[in-house]
């Protein structure tokens, strides 16, 4: 194991029933005015909204309302959020919904007590917050990014075409409630998005270094193989609270730092899909499947070890009569059947992006990362987006 230092301060709250038995006395420990941070309204149709308001009400909370944050969140919104929050005072922000409300709420925790332009301070170069944002709560209502146990925000600068995250430990909430049932309404097409995402910020550590017998890769080959059975059980049966519980921790435990612990990480195939996001705001989930298996099969043989194990403790794959090459591949490709199998776009003409959009703008306008097993270039990022098609 390499060397690290683990701490992480979200109290986390987990199981059915979680938010009316605790939401109410944990507002008691935040001041008098909460802004109510979701997104587009599933919440109303779902009954999550009226149970966490009956909550607010029997602690006297004085509950200012804001809605509409959509997927991958805008600076914009953030900066709305951030007025409205200065204008009346707020001490508690509950964000309930998804990644995309959890981030903006992040964000606006900041941009609610920082002066000066918070874009250029903080999130056009990496740094450190040496304020406190305001104190944050989330309640989440769909498994997949992750961030009700980190301090990661992702936000898009519309007028920049630069979708970004930091990971600020400052940010991660006080308090996050995770009722399973709550995911129950979450439509297929999400359901699988956000599942994908969990496998994917599971590969995205484990295919790095190092690649001796580590605790952290230990935990996430059997994270993954949990993803895979919990997506398969909860598509057959959305209601199966088995599989909703277990898909609601695996997220939580691919970004909570666990896993990374002593690893080196990769993390390019979320740089390119943040960047096809802020071009095309194509769903993120969605995306990264499309990129994955093609990706993989540029830089499998400069992991080759890794991307073995990967084929046999993950998908199960018999080595015998195999090269260690075919082994790898193998794995690769039952990751890229898997995709298809749970309904996953695979090319990027299934993902919507419209074929006049500029791939080499939004290749060129990718960070390269500094973990992965084979170096990128702008070019071969290009010939990636090009074979998504
Ligand atoms: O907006 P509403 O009406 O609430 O509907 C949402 C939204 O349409 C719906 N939904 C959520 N819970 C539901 C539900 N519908 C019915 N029943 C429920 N219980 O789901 C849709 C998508 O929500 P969203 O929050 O956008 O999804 P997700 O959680 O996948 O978040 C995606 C965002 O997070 C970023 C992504 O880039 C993207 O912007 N990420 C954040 C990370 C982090 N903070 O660490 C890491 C990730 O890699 C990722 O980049
Ligand atoms: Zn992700």
């Amino acid at each position: 194991m390499n060397n690290f230092i683990f701490e992480n301060t979200t109290k986390t709250f987990f199981g059915k029933g979680c938010v009316r038995e605790y939401l109410s006395c944990l507002s008691g420990h935040y001041g008098q005015n909460v802004m109510l941070a979701y997104g587009g309204g599933s919440i109303k149709k779902n009954g999550i909204y009226d149970e966490v308001m009956e909550s607010l009400k029997k602690a006297g909370k004085n509950i200012i309302e804001f809605s509409g944050i959509t997927a991958n969140p805008t600076y914009a919104k953030v900066l709305e959020g951030a007025r409205l929050a200065r204008e009346n005072k707020v001490e508690l922000i509950l964000g309930v919904g998804g990644g995309s409300v959890m981030d903006c709420c992040k964000a606006i925790s900041m941009a609610a007590v920082y002066n000066g332009d918070i874009w250029a301070d903080f999130w056009a170069r990496p740094g450190i917050i040496e304020f406190e944002p305001l104190p944050l709560g989330v309640i989440v209502t769909v498994a997949g990014t992750g961030s009700e146990m980190n301090g990661g925000a992702v936000i898009t600068n519309e007028t920049l075409k630069i979708k970004t995250g930091r990971d600020y430990p400052k940010c991660n909430p006080k308090f996050t409630l995770m009722d399973p049932a709550y995911t129950y309404s979450v439509p297929k097409k999400q359901m699988v998005s956000g599942g994908f995402d969990i496998l994917s910020h599971i590969m995205e550590t484990y295919f790095s270094e190092p690649n001796e017998d580590n605790v952290s890769d230990d935990i996430s080959e059997a994270l993954m193989r949990g993803v895979i059975r919990d997506l398969r059980a909860a598509i057959l049966n959305p209601q199966d609270y088995t599989a909703r519980s277990n898909l609601m921790w695996e997220s939580t435990m691919a970004e909570n730092r666990i896993v990374k612990l002593g690893k080196r990480m990769d993390f390019e195939c979320h740089q390119m899909e943040h960047q096809l996001g802020a071009y095309t705001n194509c769903n993120h989930g969605a995306g990264l499947a499309v990129l994955h298996p093609v990706y993989y099969r540029h830089i499998y043989q400069d992991g080759l070890s890794k991307f073995q194990k990967f084929a046999v403790n993950v998908w199960g794959i018999s080595p015998e009569g195999k090269t260690q090459e075919e082994l790898a591949r193998a794995g690769v490709e039952a990751l890229a059947d898997f995709i298809k199998e749970i309904g996953l776009p695979t090319t990027l003409r299934e993902l919507g992006v419209d074929e006049s959009t500029d791939l080499k703008v939004i290749a060129d306008s990718c960070n390269l990362a500094l973990g992965s097993y084979k170096k990128m270039t702008h070019e071969e990022i290009l010939e990636i987006f090009r074979e998504c098609y």
